[in-house]
Formats: structure tokens, C-alpha cells, sequence
């Protein structure tokens, strides 16, 4: 049994460990996690930059990475405690963004202002409890290489964005938007897609 598999089956060993990683009722690591322990653990590709001004919320038990030349602008929280954040090679994440894992992010993509993706999702079917009290479930986000999403848009967890595909401003993403395609609106509907036969990009009627 692995270490990780140890502390995870025993309850009180599992609360001492969370209890000496991170604050109680806080989703951020404590400063030693943050100045020791993450920079042993995560590593980025060679170029790769965080600007001062971010939340890095990155926890030891689950993945991050920041590929070659790929930027994490300022004002952005980047927060894997539920799962994985995976970021590929020359992407930048955006002024204020919110990225909560699990999200896989390729390669050539842009986000731009204060983009919020969340892979965590609360329970709320439970009327007899607070949502609060609820257990989280999470859905893997991805976006595929090379989409551009515009300023202002929520993707829900769950979801898939297509390569080389455009969201629009504004829009809320509850559904997987195809490869080579825009879509906007809330919730987002497509709006053109490229047609490899008129060599255009068409508007969906
Ligand atoms: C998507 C975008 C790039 C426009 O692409 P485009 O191919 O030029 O699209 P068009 O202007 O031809 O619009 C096509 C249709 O989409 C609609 N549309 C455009 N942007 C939209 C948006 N943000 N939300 C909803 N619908 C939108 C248009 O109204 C139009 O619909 P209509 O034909 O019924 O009038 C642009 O609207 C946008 O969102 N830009 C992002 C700006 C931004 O965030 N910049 C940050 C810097 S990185």
C-alpha cells in the first residue's frame, strides 16, 4: 500500500495530514507547502512563468503542471485541491482567471480576462443537510489545443472544447463545443463553424 493510499484509509491520520498541509476551513496550502513543498513537487517547463500577483492554491496530492512558455497571468487563482491542473506548452491564462481542477489545458491556447473554469461542482439534492455540508463531485474540464475563450466566460465542469474553437465573450458553456467552431451566448449555442469544403467559416443557421 502506497503512502498516499495509507493516509487516505485511515480517517485520523488523513485529517492530521490535511490539518498540517493546510488551515482548517481554508482552501489554501500553509506558507511552508507554498515556499517548500510545492516547488519540490510541481514542476513547470523551462519558460514557464506565474506572475507575483496570483492565488496559487496547489496541493500536494493532486497534479500541476505549466507547460514550456505558457504564462499564468496576474490576478489568477489556480486551485487543484480536487483535481488534477494540467497546463501545456505556450498557452497563458488570462488576468483574473479562476481555474479549479480537474482541468486539462493544451497547448497554444488563449484565455483571456477572467475566464472561471470549475471541475468541482457542490452537492445540493440533500435537503436536510446545508449544501455546504454536501460532498463535492467533479467532472473533467478540457480544452483542446489551440481555442481562443473570450473575455468573461464560464465553462462548466464536465465539458470539452474542441480544437481551434472560439468562445465567445460572455457566454456560459454547459455543453462540449465541437472542434473548429464558435459558440456564445448563455447558455452557448454554436454560431459558425469552419467548413473544410468552402474553406470558410460558416454561420449555423
Ligand atoms: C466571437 C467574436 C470573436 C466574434 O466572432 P465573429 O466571427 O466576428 O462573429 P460575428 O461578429 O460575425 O457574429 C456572429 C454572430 O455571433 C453573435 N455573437 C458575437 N459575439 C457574441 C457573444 N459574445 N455572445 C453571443 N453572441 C455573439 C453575433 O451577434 C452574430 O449573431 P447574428 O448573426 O445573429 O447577429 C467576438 O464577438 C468576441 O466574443 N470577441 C472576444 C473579445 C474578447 O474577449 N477579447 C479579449 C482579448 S483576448
Amino acid at each position: 500500500m502506497s503512502l498516499k493510499e495509507k493516509i487516505k484509509s485511515n480517517k485520523k491520520l488523513k485529517q492530521l495530514t490535511l490539518w498540517v498541509l493546510t488551515p482548517k476551513n481554508q482552501a489554501r496550502p500553509r506558507l511552508w507547502v507554498r515556499l517548500f513543498l510545492t516547488p519540490i513537487i510541481h514542476k513547470k517547463g523551462k519558460g514557464a512563468k506565474i506572475c507575483h500577483r496570483t492565488r496559487i492554491d496547489i496541493m500536494p496530492w493532486n497534479k500541476f503542471y505549466l507547460g514550456k512558455n505558457s504564462t499564468i497571468e496576474d490576478f489568477a487563482t489556480i486551485n487543484n485541491g480536487v483535481g488534477d491542473i494540467i497546463i501545456g506548452d505556450r498557452t497563458r491564462i488570462g488576468l483574473g482567471n479562476t481555474l479549479i481542477g480537474p482541468v486539462t489545458i493544451g497547448n497554444d491556447i488563449m484565455l483571456a480576462q477572467n475566464i472561471v473554469m470549475s471541475g468541482l461542482n457542490h452537492g445540493y439534492e440533500d435537503i436536510t443537510m446545508s449544501i455546504h455540508n454536501q460532498k463535492v463531485t467533479t467532472a473533467q474540464i478540457t480544452i483542446e489545443d489551440e481555442a481562443w475563450i473570450a473575455a468573461n466566460a464560464v465553462i462548466v465542469a464536465g465539458v470539452t472544447v474542441g480544437k481551434h474553437s472560439v468562445v465567445a465573450a460572455g457566454s456560459v458553456v454547459t455543453k462540449d463545443v465541437p472542434p473548429y467552431s464558435i459558440v456564445g451566448g448563455n447558455p452557448a449555442k454554436l454560431l459558425k463553424q469552419y467548413n473544410p469544403e468552402s474553406k470558410k467559416w460558416e454561420r449555423v443557421k
